[in-house]
């Protein structure tokens, strides 16, 4: 059986064995799983501080509340054990690389709790052991518009039997046509990768003047609003499908590795090193991820045109999340492989 499996009902499944449902961002699947949980009002859900804020709204919609755990440099869960029973614990696969599950299967053993798998970075990369990532745990949640350029994305893995009969059957897909900007962006991207002409970087550059002029920020401002309202539309989109379907998997895993080795490269010869360190077979990176502050971030920049990449910082943490300027949280940035 290849990669990707059609079943007859026209869902399209990662290995047979896993039960998929689609939508159009990852926190609508995050919301779905944590329903399949049954957690609700009066439970926890213990996440990591470094999310984007919001991912907060998934917990949110089903009225539970959120605590975090901090992570470290190298971006693996600390001290999980210290924290109270919680109904469900989240680990994040940043940037594609596999968190390791041992401590979360341990808190786990111990507390009760539900593990999900949040592999929204991670669409096609596996485990050292050939797992995809996302299904390594009763349930996972993908955002595979992260990985290709789309109107939306996303999936939740059910790799637990006990939760698939609760399981509401395949939302319908929606098929309008993309807005001007999103089509603009998918034609200066095709381009941009096979002729290097930088048309996705010029539109890149232009979006961010306006935004500069209009709202005041060069970059999208966040709200606390983020945090408790999902976006919308819940229903994915038919572009996902025709990716999913046409997808050549093991060419993608390829370009984002020799992208991964390219960037090293450039970025070792300034000083800077990625926050993983091994390419470990299997990983399909997201991006490069690095520490940097203004300055080097400035360099990183210089240093990497020509390899037709953005480099973007890591999004708004949380309210409740209170670390200063300094901590390395708020100097992630990320080479985008997208
Ligand atoms: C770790 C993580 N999980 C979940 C999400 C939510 O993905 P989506 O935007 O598809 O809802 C994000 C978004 O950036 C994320 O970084």
């Amino acid at each position: 059986m290849g990669l990707f499996h059609q079943k007859p009902s026209s869902v399209i499944a990662i290995e047979p064995e896993h039960d998929i449902r689609y939508f159009a961002y990852a926190r609508h699947a995050l919301s779905e799983a944590l329903r399949l949980c049954d957690c609700g009002p009066g439970d926890v859900v213990l996440l990591p501080e470094l999310i984007c804020r919001d991912v907060l709204s998934s917990i949110h919609s089903v009225g539970a509340t959120s605590r975090f755990y901090p992570v470290d440099g190298t971006l693996s869960a600390q001290n999980l054990e210290s924290n109270p029973p919680a109904k469900v614990v989240i680990a994040v696969n940043y940037f594609g690389f596999p968190q390791d599950l041992e401590p979360f299967n341990e808190y786990c053993s111990k507390t009760g709790a539900i593990l999900i798998e949040d592999n929204a970075h991670g669409f096609l990369s596996k485990s050292p052991d050939g797992k995809f990532l996302g299904s390594r745990a009763p349930l996972g949640i993908t955002s595979i518009r992260k990985t290709f350029r789309l109107m939306n994305g996303a999936a939740l893995h059910i790799s637990d039997s006990k939760y698939v009969s609760n399981l509401h059957s395949q939302l319908a897909y929606t098929n309008e046509r993309p807005p001007l900007g999103m089509r603009s962006r998918i034609t200066a991207s095709r381009i941009q990768r096979s002729t290097r002409i930088p048309l996705l970087s010029l539109l890149q550059v232009s979006t961010r003047i306006i935004r500069k002029l209009t709202t005041g920020s060069w970059l999208p401002v966040s709200s606390v609003e983020s945090e408790t309202s999902l976006p919308m539309p819940i229903n994915p989109h038919q572009s996902l499908r025709n990716c999913v379907q046409q997808l050549r998997a093991e060419k993608e895993v390829l370009r984002r590795r020799n992208l991964y080795i390219a960037t090293d490269r450039k970025l070792e010869s300034i000083g800077i090193d990625g926050i993983f360190t091994e390419l470990t077979p299997g990983v399909s990176p997201y991006g490069y991820a690095f520490i940097a502050n203004s300055q080097q971030l400035r360099s990183a920049k210089r240093r990497l045109r020509g390899l037709s990449v953005e480099v973007i910082s890591w999004p708004d943490l949380p309210q409740a999340i209170r670390v200063d300027e300094n901590h390395f949280y708020r100097n992630l940035r990320v080479v985008n492989f997208l």
